[in-house]
């Protein structure tokens, strides 16, 4: 039994209907910035019926519909500009991950002075951020209960992370019945997402006996319950998906991830694909790598027997659709020592959660296998 730390003080509504509890927002301001991508919030009508139950909690609301997939400093920045302008007193982030990490560091730069990128890495900011509420239209991010914020960075053409405590959000309202019109493919993606969450943080050095429960539970109901959902749009079955990626993001926010998504993000980077799309493809080839050391195979024997996995994460995949070689997504065999090179500099936090070292030319074995 390890010892271990563990603290979530979001408030948590799960459940169909849940969004009346937006009510509650009133506990944390009377002037908010709201947060959304480009598109979904307002075609779908959402940022309307989320505008008129604040109106009736008499709460003040300015629009930031700006957000784009893997939200770029710039917009972070101008953002948190708008925050600072209207002198909103608290955040809410309504989409999937992208609005929601946005979210996280609009609240950060609405308090705290100067540009965003002073504030990556761990517990860098100067003053507290205005609180958060986070609303998920997707199942797998988990940023609805993180302490993270995914931002790229063009200039230096990588993914960076503000972590902190202070932007763990203060009220989370995971409504599954608004994931009921997400398109299959982001559906089949965002739920790898949450599988990689769980696979990923079972195997962090960071894990415990409580996150271990909860990535079990989660994998057990992707695997269960999103195949179907390619099938056919079922509430219950996007219940259970909204479940796995809220259990599997209490999971991350304590464990981490391992190097599946610092190599994963350059395949959204340079190659567009997405965020849970890229991490579904490399999770099999480094599962397979991490299998010849005898700590992982133990730890990965474990977790696949009680969830009957191993056999079938090429199999998922290729169910859901996804892509399953570099190749199908346009990488060139010459790429990938470039890859190796950039990919083993984004995974130093990762790194340090594994419990074997690995270089350059493990990557780069890793890739080649991911490859054809
Ligand atoms: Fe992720």
């Amino acid at each position: 039994m390890n010892n271990y730390f563990f603290n979530l003080p979001t408030k948590i509504y799960f459940g169909s209907g849940s969004l009346e509890k937006l009510k509650e927002a009133r506990r944390l301001g009377r002037n908010a910035l709201l947060v959304t991508g480009k598109h979904f919030a307002k075609s779908s009508g959402l940022l309307k019926r989320l505008e008129s139950i604040l109106a009736k909690e008499k709460i003040k609301t300015t629009e930031f519909c700006e957000v784009e997939e893997d939200p770029s400093v710039e917009t972070v920045e101008k953002g948190g500009e708008l925050a600072r302008r209207k002198k909103c007193n608290f955040i809410i982030g309504l989409g999937g991950g992208s609005p929601m990490d946005a979210a996280k560091g609009i609240a950060v730069l609405a308090t705290n002075p100067g540009g965003l990128r002073q504030y990556f890495g761990n517990e860098k900011l100067k003053n507290s951020p205005l609180p958060i509420l986070t609303i998920p239209t997707t199942a797998g991010t988990g940023s609805e209960v993180t302490r993270y914020a995914v931002i790229t960075d063009w200039k230096a053409r990588t993914k960076k992370v503000v972590s902190s405590y202070s932007i763990l959000p203060r009220i989370s309202i995971i409504d599954p019945s608004l994931t009921l019109s997400l398109p299959q493919k982001l559906t089949a993606s965002t739920g790898m997402d949450a599988f990689s969450h769980a696979l990923e943080g079972y195997l962090s050095t960071e894990a415990n006996s409580f996150t271990e429960i909860l990535s079990i539970e989660a994998i057990k109901l992707i695997k269960k319950y999103l195949p179907p959902l390619m099938k056919k749009n079922d509430l219950f079955l996007r219940e259970k998906l909204s479940l796995a990626a809220f259990y599997a993001g209490i999971v991350i926010n304590r464990t981490g991830t391992i190097i599946v998504h610092g190599m994963a993000y350059l395949l959204s980077l340079d190659y567009g694909l997405q965020h849970g799309a890229a991490n579904a493809l490399l999770l099999p080839y480094v599962m397979d790598y991490l299998e010849k050391d005898r700590v992982y195979r133990k730890r990965l024997k474990e977790i696949l027997k009680t969830t009957k996995a191993k056999e079938s994460l090429l199999k998922l995949n290729r169910g859901l659709n996804l892509p399953l070689t570099l190749k199908e997504i346009g990488v060139e065999k010459k790429d990938l020592n470039s890859l190796s090179r950039r990919a083993i500099k984004d995974c130093g936090r990762a790194l340090a959660r594994m419990s074997i070292p690995l270089k350059e030319k493990d990557f780069l074995c890793i890739y080649k296998n991911a490859f054809e």
